[in-house]
């Protein structure tokens, strides 16, 4: 046997004994592996375990982080738990996290609308890398970390005011008229289209039939500063110069904050700083604060709002500045009764406002009980105008309309005023319809009648005359007619005049009857004599 052979024999051998040893080898890896496989995720998840409090920041795109919390419960493959979105509790219908990668879906409930809302994450260390997808908008990338369950929680209650009359600031005599960038802009609100508005407002001859004010609603704010004090972020690069351009067109300049920690979109809130920001707003030359609950309602309670609101109202005083309060809190805890002692020259009565015949329906015939607490300098605000947006018919913004004037409400135009149609010009400009808005005495309108779709409400004017509107809720056009003797005109002679087709119409007899068509309205002003 040569060396050779040997070699290939031991190296046979050595082969062999190789072979045999690498089989046994493989043997123990390939059991290990596989004890591996199926102990693997167990393994892993046990080193990456999600439980616990998450704060996922997404950015706002204006500078801002929205802040998100995760109260998160994982077993296996599975995961429970919240979504903690600001005084919203989000349960999570549906959670998965396998192979490092999180699957999220929380239902949301807005409007009696349910929406799902996605959360996608992967890990990346000890952070989650995240995708939040909503129903109709563009999904939004962050980070979520690690957090305390103390840092979803609000912070500790400050104590409230005595209850005091804040003295009337003399302002709002007549329903406030102005624009709001909330119903068409929302978060998209920037420095260029107030600009805009503000041009428009003039330009359009919006202002010369009375609207004055320019109003930013939320998502204008900034941090705040070393100072506490209040900034704007970059959508609003200066708000001092904003105010200058408004006022140089003669007219008037709102703003938005809140008494909680944060505003509704999620943004600062004044809560602590009520004062500070006060004396901020009046050193920019704002003219009208509107102040929104949201997430104060994490701090206080309904019965607490009076003492809430009034701190703010005292605060807008001591500046020195007319400063035109509006309170927005949806109504609650009989606001009408209230607000003027807050300051308060006008306040919400409903939940928000949407661009549809239901939302107008329900909020616009559910506010005469009410009507009675509206006064020169304290109003009912039902909210914002929506008519131009394109959600509803010209008829329906008509009822709009004729609806806020009866109720004495604010007009605060909703739209987009720099490309406004003939018709939304025609709504919103109507002067005669305005009038009726602004009349001087803010008699309480009265319903007349109610009769399955038809509704009949009059409210006297003063100069004697009453406007009435005949109203027809149904979806196919409607007879609505009105007996002159429930005017208290009846006997007369009369005179009536149909405001939004501009032209006189028969009053003899003892009724008027016309054609209203769905969802429309006819409204007259009618008086005694020639
Ligand atoms: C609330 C108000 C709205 C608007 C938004 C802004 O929903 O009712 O009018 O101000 O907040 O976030």
């Amino acid at each position: 046997m040569n060396k050779t052979d040997l070699h290939e024999f031991r190296d046979s051998s050595f082969d062999f004994r190789l072979s045999s040893f690498a089989f046994r080898t493989a043997l123990k890896y390939i059991l290990v592996v596989f004890s591996f496989l199926s102990l693997g995720p167990r393994l892993v998840v046990a080193q990456t375990d999600l439980t616990g409090f998450w704060v996922l920041r997404l950015p706002t795109g204006d500078g801002n982080y929205r802040e998100t919390f995760f109260d998160l419960k994982q077993s296996g493959d599975a995961v429970a738990g919240k979504v903690l979105q600001g005084a919203r509790e989000l349960p999570i219908s549906e959670g998965t996290f396998k192979s490092g990668h999180l699957h999220l879906v929380a239902t949301v409930r807005f409007q009696s609308v349910e929406r799902q809302i996605t959360y996608d994450g992967t890990t990346e260390g000890t952070k989650l890398s995240m995708t939040v997808g909503f129903p109709g908008r563009d999904p939004v990338a962050g980070t979520a970390e690690r957090t305390s369950p103390e840092a979803a929680l609000p912070p500790p209650r400050l104590p409230l005011p005595a209850l005091h009359d804040v003295p009337d600031n003399g302002l709002a005599r007549t329903p406030p008229m102005g624009w709001n960038s909330w119903n068409k802009f929302a978060g998209k609100v920037d420095d260029a289209a107030v600009r805009g508005m503000a041009d428009a407002m003039v330009a359009s001859g919006m202002k010369a039939v009375g609207y004055t004010y320019i109003n930013i609603d939320d998502t204008w704010e900034g941090p705040r500063d070393a100072q506490g004090n209040i900034t704007t972020n970059r959508k609003f690069p200066d708000m001092k110069a904003l105010a200058d351009y408004v006022h140089a067109k003669g007219l008037r300049i709102g703003i938005y904050s809140g008494p909680g920690p944060k505003t509704c979109a999620g943004y600062e809130g004044s809560y602590g700083h009520e004062l500070q920001d006060a004396k901020t707003y009046a050193a920019w030359g704002i003219d009208y604060l509107k102040y929104d609950w949201c997430s104060a309602g994490r701090i206080y309670k309904d019965e607490d709002m009076q003492a809430v609101y009034q701190k703010m109202g005292d605060a807008l005083r001591s500046t020195g500045r007319p400063i035109v309060f509006s309170l927005c809190q949806y109504g609650r805890a009989e606001v009408w009764k209230w607000g003027p002692k807050v300051g308060g020259n006008l306040w919400r009565t409903t939940g928000d406002i949407s661009d549809n015949w239901k939302s107008l329906e329900n909020i616009g015939f559910s506010q005469f009980e009410i009507a009675v607490f509206a006064r020169p300098g304290h109003w009912n605000d039902p909210d914002m105008l929506e008519i131009g947006n394109g959600g509803m018919t010209a008829d329906e913004y008509r009822t709009h309309m004729s609806l806020w004037a009866l109720l004495a409400a604010p007009l605060l135009a909703g739209n987009d005023l720099r490309n406004m149609s003939e018709e939304t010009k025609s709504i919103l400009m109507n002067t005669e319809v305005i009038a009726i808005d602004q009349d001087a005495e803010a008699k309480p309108v009265q319903v007349i009648s109610r009769d399955g779709n038809s509704v009949v409400a009059a409210r006297l004017l003063q100069d004697h005359s009453t406007a009435v509107g005949l109203f027809n809720r149904g979806d196919q056009a409607a007879e609505v007619g009105v007996n002159w003797s429930a005017l208290n005109v009846a006997g007369k002679k009369l005179t009536a005049r149909d405001l939004w087709k501009h032209q006189p119409v028969e009053a003899t007899g003892d009724r008027y009857t016309a054609s209203v068509p769905a969802h429309g309205v006819v409204l007259l002003k009618v008086a005694a004599g020639p």
